[in-house]
């Protein structure tokens, strides 16, 4: 059984997180999406509202007999990755400017579980500009973030904003 987590904030999800959950899981049986429960940050949406949504957009990807599930964690990624029996930590690079950050953190994690390789991704070019802060920061500021994010996720935008459709 391969098993992989795709960890990540997901405030909010994504469609290049989608990108790469559909390009991660030829390589996988199972993917868990692993929403990190961060104390320390001020999120547009709670752990369990970013749960809910991740699980009401996953069916309409098309993943084969790759099993997705989602789930939250708190403290070290090395250490869920490892509770959870995966073999491998999936990371999506976007750009260039991505690589050092990521490069630390694969390193960081294989020194505290020398066992779990992190297998990066390259996001689809369309989405190499595509994060949750930048879609975030241009919706908010009344900008257009169609096709950039699920249509679910910008309807959950809307309603946390009190925007009227
Ligand atoms: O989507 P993000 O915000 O880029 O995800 C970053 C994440 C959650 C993968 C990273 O912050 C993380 O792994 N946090 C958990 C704490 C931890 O393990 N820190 C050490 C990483 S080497």
């Amino acid at each position: 059984m391969r098993r992989a987590i795709f960890p990540g904030s997901f405030d909010p999800l994504t469609s290049g997180h989608l990108d790469i959950i559909k390009r991660s899981s030829p390589l996988f049986d199972e993917i868990i999406i692993a929403v990190l429960n961060n104390a320390d940050k001020h999120p547009m949406f709670s752990v369990d509202e970013r749960c809910e949504m991740i699980r009401e957009v996953l069916p309409s990807v098309e993943t084969g007999d790759c099993r997705l599930i989602v789930d939250s964690f708190s403290g070290l990624t090395a250490d869920f990755a490892k509770r959870s029996g995966a073999q491998a930590i999936v990371r999506g690079i976007r750009a260039v400017s991505d690589y050092e950050y990521e490069l630390r953190m694969a390193l960081m994690n294989r020194r505290l579980e020398p066992t779990i390789e992190t297998v990066f991704l390259m996001a689809g070019e369309e989405f190499s500009y595509v994060s949750s802060t930048l879609m975030k920061q241009v919706f908010e500021l009344g900008g257009r973030v169609e096709g950039l994010i699920p249509d679910l996720v910008e309807r959950r935008m809307m309603e946390k904003l009190g925007t009227v459709m």
